[in-house]
């Protein structure tokens, strides 16, 4: 069977506190995030780009994460906020897709959009052929505002996902799918 018909029917994503050392190195992040570029895009607007989270700026980011929860629940305590300044260094290396859609005279924003989708999930399926494991978050602080101001997001720009990337240390098990019959509709 083809390869790359084999890891679209295996591929699971893993959890990101499962995803150990190495990440990818700066070449291989240069390959992925070139193959990532390589999408569906109506229109030629590039409308998304990355953010790489790797190496010292993820407890940066995540010392944001942590006050900004700590603002807003005061009452919580060092374990869960250790969790949360956390977030970003479960795995080796973080890109963030960020969705740049914005109104145009032709393109809908919503493919735009699909557009950022797809980058990100060309990436996972880039980073897994090259025998990594990834999840695919967005978690709540991707809908922060003090959160998305640290990473530099302009007003209209979204965060698609943060794609964890990084070596499985157990294989994930498999979860079911849906039955065709209930997504299928022939015409
Ligand atoms: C845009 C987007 C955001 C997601 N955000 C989260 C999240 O915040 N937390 C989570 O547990 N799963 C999230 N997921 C789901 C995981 O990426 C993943 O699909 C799920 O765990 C099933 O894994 P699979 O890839 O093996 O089917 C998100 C998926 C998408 C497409």
């Amino acid at each position: 069977m083809n390869a790359t018909l084999d890891l679209l029917r295996t591929r699971r994503s893993v959890a990101p506190h499962l995803l150990g050392e190495p990440g990818p190195t700066p070449e291989e992040l240069e390959a992925l995030l070139t193959i990532g570029t390589r999408v569906p895009d109506h229109g030629r607007l590039t409308p998304w780009r990355f953010l790489v989270i790797e190496g010292g700026a993820r407890a940066r980011i995540g010392e944001v994460i942590a006050t900004a929860f700590l603002a807003d629940q005061p009452q919580a305590d060092a374990t869960r906020v250790e969790q949360e300044r956390k977030r970003l260094a479960r795995a080796p290396t973080v890109v963030a897709v960020v969705s740049r859609a914005r109104p145009h005279v032709k393109i809908p924003e919503w493919e735009q959009a699909l557009s950022a989708g797809a980058v990100a999930m060309t990436l996972v399926i880039a980073a897994n052929a090259m025998s990594f494991s990834t999840s695919w978050l967005t978690e709540w602080y991707a809908f922060d505002r003090r959160i998305l101001d640290a990473l530099g997001l302009e007003p209209d720009e979204r965060i698609a996902g943060f794609v964890h990337i990084g070596r499985a240390l157990e294989p994930p098990v498999e979860r079911a799918r849906p039955a065709l019959a209930d997504v299928v509709t022939r015409l």
